[in-house]
């Protein structure tokens, strides 16, 4: 029992990072810059250009629609992630080493804790990439369609997604022994094309997406400039059809938007003097996404009557309904570009998550091997690769993105509660970047976290507590006897 709450110390952490520096550590190449631009990049994506549509009209028996009080609840998940954002900054500027939650946890919770955060921040990571490949593929598919290629459905998405969105096109997949295919080819191929940036190095990794960053910027700018001039304010009324039900459910599921900026964490060690510059990256990137999100917000609502936005791809879609056929191709290639920024960040997230809980045991040695010339771990990039790849050919994105969403919802919660632990534990250790009024800051940012993920439907809830079991068993059949925490503290003195 004592193991399983046994904390590493700040001091352990420091250590890990030093054996690391004589070993093959990663590099430190970015800067508070790079840092906001990786935030931008992990952000805006699938939320935005995707799932805005299921947020604003809902699903039949699923959850209701926030209606154009969608702006509503885009300032209010601001609020919120700003509530764990400030908690993440304090914990990263405290700790930076690779690893996010997974680390904090570490440090303040206890090993248990820490392997269910880890196991956890693949539903954020790797699952919400699943999604993000999904939408990826869809929007490609849909610019491709623009000059007149178009794909048959069953190389481009997974069945289940084929069952979930297009039930009237299940008899266009072929069958092989009775058994309908499809498969997600353009999700594979973008997935191998990341694994290759990121299996070659951050620093390259970190210029291929400050260029995405600008073009995404650059495409919700038009949308929300040229979207002005369509703007009908009688599409504004009702403005919250559902009412607070519609603006608290319509959260839930375009929290998704917001997901990433603690990405940013995950690459603390990587960073140029990152007590300074992890805050500036984090906060800085939330405040912009906030701003940007609730002007898209509320322009998509007052081009078309917020039931037109139903739909994967709602923001062309406003346009289209407008007769506004050049800005349909605009918004599919920046949505492609955008999505593709998060694939990047994501995948770079996940592998460095690998990564921390294989150098303290919890996974295998081969997830922590450092490639010499790249600098990269290469093995847990190239496995993480494959395992997202399999998975936007099996999944659908909606229940992807709800798990997505309980998930980080919940690392959320436990690093709200994890500064509160430290700083009780560890008053004196020095803070760079000290969380104000901590005891209403933290204590509020869980409770929004709870809040929010009792928007999502139950049959997420359920879907988590399968995960989390999983989680266990993986656990007590490897992380509780390889943990090198575990192994040192059951060793004999001297
Ligand atoms: N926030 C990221 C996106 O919207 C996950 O794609």
């Amino acid at each position: 029992m004592n193991r399983l709450f046994r904390t590493k110390s700040i001091a352990d952490l420091q250590a890990n990072l030093e054996e690391g520096e004589a070993t093959g550590h990663l590099k430190r190449t970015l800067s508070g810059f790079d840092l906001v631009m990786l935030g931008i990049g992990a952000v805006i994506g699938a939320g935005i250009f995707s799932t805005l549509g299921t947020a604003a009209v809902g699903e039949p028996g699923v959850r209701l629609g926030a209606g154009p009080a969608l702006v509503v609840s885009f300032v209010l998940l601001g609020a919120v992630c700003v509530l764990a954002g400030l908690c993440y900054a304090e914990l990263t500027a405290m700790i930076p080493i690779a690893g996010s939650a997974y680390t904090y946890a570490y440090a303040t919770l206890g090993e248990a804790v820490a392997w269910i955060i880890g196991w956890d921040l693949m539903l954020e990571y790797a699952v919400g990439n699943i999604a993000v490949a999904i939408a990826w593929s869809d929007y490609f598919c849909s610019f491709l369609r623009v000059f007149g290629v178009d794909l048959p459905l069953w190389l481009t998405t997974s069945y289940r997604n084929v069952v979930q969105a297009y039930p009237h096109r299940l008899a266009e997949l072929p069958t092989l022994w009775g058994l309908p295919i499809a498969i997600n080819v353009p999700g594979i191929v973008i997935l191998g094309l990341v694994t290759w940036v990121l299996a070659i190095g951050i620093k390259e990794s970190s210029r291929v997406n400050n260029l995405m960053v600008v073009l995404k910027l650059v495409v919700l700018a038009l949308f929300v400039g040229v979207g002005f001039f369509y703007i009908d304010t009688s599409n504004w009324r009702p403005f919250a059809p559902n009412g607070w039900a519609g603006i608290h459910q319509g959260a839930a599921i375009v929290f998704f938007a917001y997901i990433g900026f603690d990405a940013i964490s995950t690459a603390a060690e990587e960073t140029k003097d990152p007590q300074r510059n992890m805050p500036i990256g984090i906060l800085g990137a939330l405040a912009i996404c906030t701003v940007i999100y609730a002007i898209v917000g509320l322009v998509a609502t007052g081009i078309v009557p917020y039931t037109e936005l139903k739909g994967s791809d709602p923001l062309a879609r406003a346009f289209e309904v407008r007769g506004v056929a050049w800005m349909h191709l605009i918004l599919a290639l920046g949505a492609v570009i955008s999505m593709t920024a998060v694939l990047l960040v994501f995948q770079l997230g996940q592998t460095r998550i690998f990564y921390s809980m294989s150098r303290d045991g919890l996974l295998p040695t081969w997830f922590r091997r450092i490639h010499p010339r790249f600098g990269t771990p290469l093995g847990s990039t190239i496995w993480t690769g494959v395992l997202v790849a399999v998975g936007c050919c099996i999944f659908d994105d909606d229940e992807t993105y709800d798990l997505t969403n309980i998930g980080t919802l919940f690392a959320f919660l436990v690093v709200c509660l994890g500064v509160l632990a430290l700083r009780l534990k560890d008053p004196d250790r020095p803070r760079p970047f000290r969380v104000p009024y901590v005891w209403v800051v933290a204590p509020l940012g869980a409770a929004a976290c709870v809040y929010t993920m009792a928007g999502l439907p139950w049959i997420a809830w359920y879907r988590f507590g399968g995960w989390m079991a999983l989680g266990a068993v993986v656990y007590f059949a490897y992380g509780y006897w390889n943990s090198v925490l575990g192994r040192r503290t059951a060793a004999p003195p001297g």
